[in-house]
């Protein structure tokens, strides 16, 4: 399931961030220095460096946002969250076709995360820069994401993808990926539908009592697929 979450950043965080961001003296990095073996070969980017302070103070603002999202929350089923990093791609830097990497250490906790779901957040205005199109593919086909400023796109880490190459300007996003509750995409999509459906029904008809009966088949079945 590809969730397009808007809005996850205001217009003055986004420039606070990249302010921080395009600094001189900011620890941009040959974006390689996290991929895999085979993600080497195809990536050309720039990367904030993991371990710096910046990374760490920007990542926090990003996740302290993400914990007051519902749409984030309901879209994801968040269980662990790997701090957020940055890249950006110019002069016809691009990412070939890849898959994530299915398990990752988390960073001085000596714990691991397996990447359930992966996730974009863009930081560069789309008309501000050609090209870059995050591609991901499905069993539909191939879904091309550009996303405004602040705007996030979720989708199953087990994907296909790929940046096409940024051909005018730049282009800066943060990247993350998340080991959700359920770790099936297929389970997490039905919870997703029931959860917006019982929403839409609590608009309208809130004091219907199978609203009650429906919340219960929510909670009982994330009790049944929740992998905690
Ligand atoms: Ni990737």
């Amino acid at each position: 399931m590809l969730v397009q979450i808007p809005r996850v950043l205001t217009a003055e965080q986004i420039q606070f961030v990249r302010t921080r961001l395009d600094a001189a003296d900011a620890p941009w990095v040959d974006g390689r220095a996290t991929a895999g073996h085979q993600g080497a070969r195809v990536k050309h980017n720039q990367q904030i460096a993991e371990s710096s302070p910046l990374a760490a103070e920007l990542g926090d603002l990003i996740l302290a946002a993400l914990e007051r999202h519902p749409l984030f929350i309901s879209a994801v089923l968040p269980l662990r969250v790997y701090p957020p990093l940055f890249n950006r791609y110019d002069g016809g830097m691009q990412f070939g076709s890849h898959v994530d990497g299915s398990v990752r250490l988390l960073p001085g906790s000596g714990h691991k995360i397996r990447t359930d779901v992966s996730a974009t957040l863009f930081l560069a205005a789309a008309e501000s820069y050609d090209g870059g199109e995050l591609l991901i593919e499905d069993t539909y086909g191939a879904h091309a994401v550009k996303l405004g400023a602040g705007d996030m796109v979720v989708y199953p880490a087990s994907s296909l993808h790929r940046v096409a190459p940024v051909t005018r300007g730049t282009r800066v996003a943060s990247f993350f990926w998340v080991q959700s509750m359920v770790r099936d995409d297929a389970q997490r999509t039905l919870l997703y539908d029931l959860d917006r459906s019982i929403q839409a029904l609590n608009q309208q008809h809130a004091a219907h009592p199978a609203l009650v009966e429906l919340t219960g088949v929510y909670h009982n079945l994330l009790r049944m697929w929740a992998d905690i």
